[in-house]
């Protein structure tokens, strides 16, 4: 959601800008700006639409210019369009301006500099920031540096920003609260700005993310400057970037959702490594190990996550129910945050997030910490906000996730939360040692599953063909499988744009059932588990309505396959692992009809990757 480039260095910026805001396309976005300064004034470009219309748009002009500033537009305040594109100027047209986030008060500061004169072009929030930035510094006649940090400690909201004066060829500011920023140190006074890491990793590996209220000055003779709001001087902590630039091409795959799915073998041994001691028969985890008292005294775990993430959720209550023993409740965290809900000193909270920068999950994390709560994070992207705000935690190490639909980093969240409930649930004396090494050696032969999964493909495009014109799905499963059910829905409706819907098979009948035709694919996960004979009893419903049946069953099965149009074959695992295996076969099936609906598996219209808005 919104993707912020800054560049200034000995280069050309253009080039960097483009590709840096390329990188970041993935995160969602609905218009696209530059801005480089040459000789005192600005090469300035925006449009809407794709950061390739951006590119058509600066070929015909001028790109010249050393540093510059570029951003992706994911809406919130004004329609999608070149006006309300970044970057914004100020009134007297010194200083531009680009904005990841939400000023909540933009309204009341646009009341006060009407009132001063100031008029605007746009509808944004960002315009206002970039006025009221010019308004201090006008006033006080500090420097513009000491005016962006006073002009911020007035502003309520989120917000990463980048300033760029025409009178000063020298410096980049730059500034984030709740919206995060990444620096690269170059060499001789080079700097790189970025949303994330990934447009910078090609250029340094050394990089400071700056925390919440805190205000950089990037200077090329004098170096990088770190103030707080409240104007503490902070010493830049820079870390060594493990990311490498493979991770984040295509490595010869059509999208990046395929070589994502594919990937999955890897990012669960990656997910699991270290951590699964089968020799010794022990579960590790750090942040079990050394906050043990809080896990093994805990009355209640709750979840708190969304999206994709939320579902991983589903799936952890299964676990730590059965395992542990622990009640567990999981939360959409936008709901949790605004219901004053109880929270007791002895409640862990699980914060689940791929992108580790999620609003709602990270403004749930700092209620619940208010309320005396101990904190544990499951995020994949190291360093991130919500990694950060937590006590302790566990990386899922499935690698940088580009795809906007979420796949490699579901199992890998899936698989960590089943380290952490086995972790748990030895801790407590609540599992036999017996079982748990058994579970221990099924995980650990989970990716090889997965890859015989994997050779279903061609199969599962067959499938995709024969419905890729439906209008709405219906996905079913039962216990571990009901959360893969709204996965798998998830999945379709996502990239696919087809209505889908997840449902726990049982209750089909209370309202689902009457939807049911002979154009209506039902897609059930009906393994070998516990609630084998059921689901059977389920596909028998839907079939004497005569809707279309694509099964998810273990190798072998007879039973299904009769009953079924078409079913899929995955291996057989214990059922508390069936959701790792068997989401596979789902997200194939979601990216076969999405290509052949002609959609972008990738970016999918309006969603974002990374959803930093509340
Ligand atoms: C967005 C993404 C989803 C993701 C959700 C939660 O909606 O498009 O793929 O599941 O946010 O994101 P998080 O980064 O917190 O897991």
């Amino acid at each position: 959601m919104c993707g912020i480039v800054g560049y200034i260095g000995s280069k050309e910026a253009y080039p960097i800008l483009i590709k840096g805001l390329q990188r970041l396309e993935y995160r969602g976005y609905d218009s696209a700006g530059v801005a480089m300064l040459h000789q005192g004034s600005f090469n300035m470009y925006k449009c809407k639409g794709k950061v390739a219309n951006l590119e058509s748009l600066v070929a015909q002009n001028s790109s010249i210019g050393d540093m510059g500033i570029g951003h992706t537009r994911w809406a919130t305040h004004g329609a999608p369009n070149d006006v309300n594109a970044h970057p914004h100027s100020s009134g007297d047209g010194n200083l531009v301006l680009i904005h990841n986030g939400i000023i909540e008060n933009y309204a009341t500061l646009k009341e006060a500099l009407t009132a001063q004169g100031h008029t605007f072009t746009s509808d944004t929030d960002t315009e206002v920031l970039t006025h009221f930035i010019e308004d201090v510094y006008a006033k006080t006649g500090l420097s513009l540096f000491e005016s962006v940090r006073l002009a911020l400690a007035e502003v309520v909201g989120a917000y990463a920003i980048v300033l760029m004066d025409k009178r000063n060829p020298n410096q980049l500011i730059c500034a984030k609260k709740s919206s995060p920023l990444v620096i690269g140190v170059g060499e001789h006074g080079e700097f790189f700005i970025a949303s994330d890491a990934t447009p910078i990793i090609e250029y340094t590996k050394n990089v400071v993310y700056l925390d919440d209220e805190e205000v950089a000055l990037l200077d090329r003779n004098e170096g990088l400057k770190i103030v707080t709001i409240q104007n503490q001087i902070k010493v830049p902590y820079i870390q060594a970037l493990e990311m490498k630039l493979e991770a984040i091409e295509k490595g010869g795959y059509d999208s990046f959702m395929l070589k994502e799915i594919h990937e999955q073998p890897r990012s669960i041994r990656d997910s699991i490594r270290g951590r699964l001691n089968l020799t010794l028969g022990a579960v590790r985890m750090s942040g079990v190990d050394e906050h043990e008292e809080k896990w093994t005294k805990a009355s209640r775990i709750l979840i708190v996550a969304c999206g994709t993430s939320w579902h991983a959720g589903l799936v952890a209550e299964y676990l730590f129910e059965e395992f542990a023993r622990i009640p567990v409740e999981v939360e959409y965290a936008s709901e949790f945050r605004y219901r004053d809900p109880i929270i007791f000193p002895t409640d862990v909270v699980i914060a689940i997030s791929q992108s580790g920068e999620t609003a709602d999950t990270l403004a749930a994390i700092e209620l619940a910490k208010e309320r005396g709560a101990f904190i544990f994070g499951v995020c994949n992207v190291v360093g991130s906000t919500i990694s950060r705000a937590t006590h302790s935690g566990a990386y899922t190490h499935a690698g940088p996730e580009i795809g906007v639909a979420s796949t490699k980093a579901f199992t890998a969240q899936v698989s960590v939360l089943y380290l952490l409930a086995l972790a748990v649930a030895e801790k407590r004396g609540t599992i036999a040692k017996d079982r748990l090494h058994r579970l221990m050696a099924e995980l650990n032969s989970v990716p090889n599953k997965i890859e015989e999964v994997l050779q279903t493909n061609e199969q599962v495009k067959h499938i995709a063909e024969m419905y890729k014109g439906s209008r709405n799905a219906l996905y079913l499963g039962r216990g571990y499988s009901f959360p893969v059910a709204l996965e798998g829905a998830l999945k379709l409706k996502e990239i696919s744009y087809i209505h889908a819907e997840g449902y726990p098979a049982a209750e089909m009948k209370h309202g689902p059932i009457a939807l049911i035709d002979e154009e209506m694919p039902v897609i059930v996960i009906a393994t070998q588990g516990a609630s084998y004979e059921k689901v059977v009893s389920n596909i028998q419903e839907v079939k004497a309505r005569k809707g279309k049946i694509i099964a998810i069953v273990n190798t072998g099965d007879k039973t299904v396959r009769e009953l079924a149009d078409y079913t899929i074959e995955i291996p057989k695992t214990d059922d508390s692992l069936v959701p790792i295996v068997s989401v596979v076969p789902l997200q194939l099936l979601s990216y076969h009809i999405a290509v052949m609906r002609g959609c972008n598996v990738d970016q999918p219209r309006n969603l974002a990757k990374s959803v930093t808005v509340e």
